[in-house]
C-alpha cells in the first residue's frame, strides 16, 4: 500500500478513536453522526432510502423529475456543477440532463467513494469533464483554476439537516465563497411535518434503521477493540419539536460497561448515547435560513403532500438592492 495511502487510513482510525473518546467522555454521550458512513453504513443508507417510511429520497426524485426544466431556466445550461458530497446515481443524472453542464466537480471526503462513483459517471457521460475534489466540504473548498463561473452548487437529500442552525448557516457561507458570485445553489430541503410520520421514518418497521444506528457500535467494536455488547442497545428515534429535529439515540437496556478506543465506560439501564440530529424546517425558515447565510431565494418547489422541498437560490444578493 502506499505510503500516502497508509497515512490517510491512520490519521481516519485516529480521528475515529478521538471522536469516540471525548464523545462517550460527555455527560450526554455522542457519537458524530458522519461515522455511520463505513462501507456496512452506506449499504443500509441505501436500504433506508428504499423503506416505505422513509419518505425523502422519493419524494426528492419525483420533484427533482417534475422540476428539473424550471431548474434549468433559473440555473442556465453549459456551466459547471459542483455537487456537495458524492452524487447520489438518481438525482445526479437527473439534475445534470436538464442543467447539462459542460463540468462536473463531485466532493467528498471518502477519495475512494469519489474515484469509483466519478469513474462510472465519467464513463455513462463522455460529454462531461468530470473532475472529482477529495475535500470537507464544510471548510470553504479551492476548485480548479480550469472552472469558471457562474457556477450551479447542487446539495441534495436534505444534508443540511445534520447541521445545527448555527452550523448551517456557516456551512451555506461558505458553499458560497466556494462558489463565488454569480453562482446557484440547487438545495434539497426536508420539511416540519407530523411528528408520527416523521418518528416511523426513522424507526421503520423492517428494523432497518436500527440497523444502520447500531452499526457504529459494530464499528467501534472491529475498528477501536471496543468490548460493546450490541445487545444491551435499542434504536431510539426522537422528535423534539422545539429544536425541530429527530434526534437519534442509542439506549442501555441494562447497567454496561465495556472498553472502546483503549478507555473504560460505563453506562446506567436509559442513559443513551445521542448518535443523530436531522432537522427539519418550515418554509418561512427555510428562507430565513437562505437570507441568513447570503443567498437569494429564487424558486421552491413542494410536493403534494407536503412531505419535502428543493429550492434554488442566487448569490447575487446585491444585484436587486437600490
Ligand atoms: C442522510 C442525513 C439526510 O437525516 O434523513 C436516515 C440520514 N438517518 N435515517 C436523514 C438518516 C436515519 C439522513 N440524511
Amino acid at each position: 500500500m502506499p505510503a500516502m495511502v497508509m497515512d490517510r487510513q491512520i490519521a481516519d482510525a485516529d480521528l475515529f478513536a478521538r471522536a469516540v473518546i471525548e464523545g462517550l467522555g460527555q455527560p450526554q454521550k455522542t457519537i458524530p453522526a458522519r461515522y455511520f458512513y463505513d462501507k456496512a453504513g452506506s449499504e443500509l443508507f441505501e436500504e433506508i432510502t428504499l423503506l416505505p417510511e422513509y419518505y425523502p429520497t422519493r419524494t426528492e426524485i419525483a420533484l427533482l423529475r417534475a422540476h428539473a426544466a424550471d431548474i434549468a431556466r433559473l440555473t442556465g445550461t453549459g456551466r459547471t456543477v459542483v455537487e456537495f458530497g458524492a452524487g447520489s446515481s438518481t438525482k445526479t443524472p437527473l439534475l445534470l440532463s436538464a442543467v447539462r453542464p459542460d463540468c462536473y466537480v463531485p466532493i467528498d471526503i471518502s477519495g475512494h467513494f469519489l474515484e469509483l462513483s466519478a469513474q462510472a459517471f465519467a464513463e455513462a457521460h463522455a460529454d462531461i469533464a468530470v473532475l472529482p475534489i477529495t475535500a470537507d466540504f464544510t471548510s470553504p473548498v479551492r476548485l480548479p483554476a480550469t472552472v469558471s463561473g457562474p457556477l450551479i452548487g447542487f446539495f441534495p437529500g436534505s444534508t443540511i439537516g445534520n447541521f445545527a442552525h448555527s452550523a448551517a448557516v456557516d456551512l451555506l457561507r461558505s458553499f458560497r465563497r466556494t462558489l463565488g458570485s454569480g453562482a446557484r445553489l440547487v438545495i434539497g430541503i426536508d420539511l416540519r411535518k407530523n411528528v408520527r410520520l416523521l418518528e416511523t421514518a426513522y424507526d421503520d418497521a423492517a428494523g432497518v434503521t436500527a440497523r444502520f444506528n447500531l452499526n457504529v457500535l459494530t464499528r467501534i467494536n472491529s475498528e477501536l477493540g471496543g468490548t460493546i455488547p450490541l445487545d444491551a442497545f435499542a434504536h431510539r428515534a426522537v422528535w423534539h419539536d422545539g429544536l425541530g429535529r429527530i434526534e437519534m439515540h442509542l439506549e442501555a437496556q441494562r447497567d454496561v460497561r465495556f472498553c472502546a478506543a483503549g478507555q473504560e465506560f460505563a453506562m446506567r439501564q436509559g442513559e443513551t448515547i445521542h448518535t443523530e440530529n436531522s432537522y427539519k424546517y418550515s418554509p418561512e425558515e427555510i428562507r430565513l435560513l437562505a437570507r441568513a447565510s447570503g443567498w437569494e431565494p429564487m424558486a421552491g418547489w413542494i410536493d403534494p403532500d407536503r412531505l419535502f422541498s428543493i429550492h434554488v437560490w442566487s448569490a447575487d444578493i446585491g444585484r436587486i438592492e437600490p
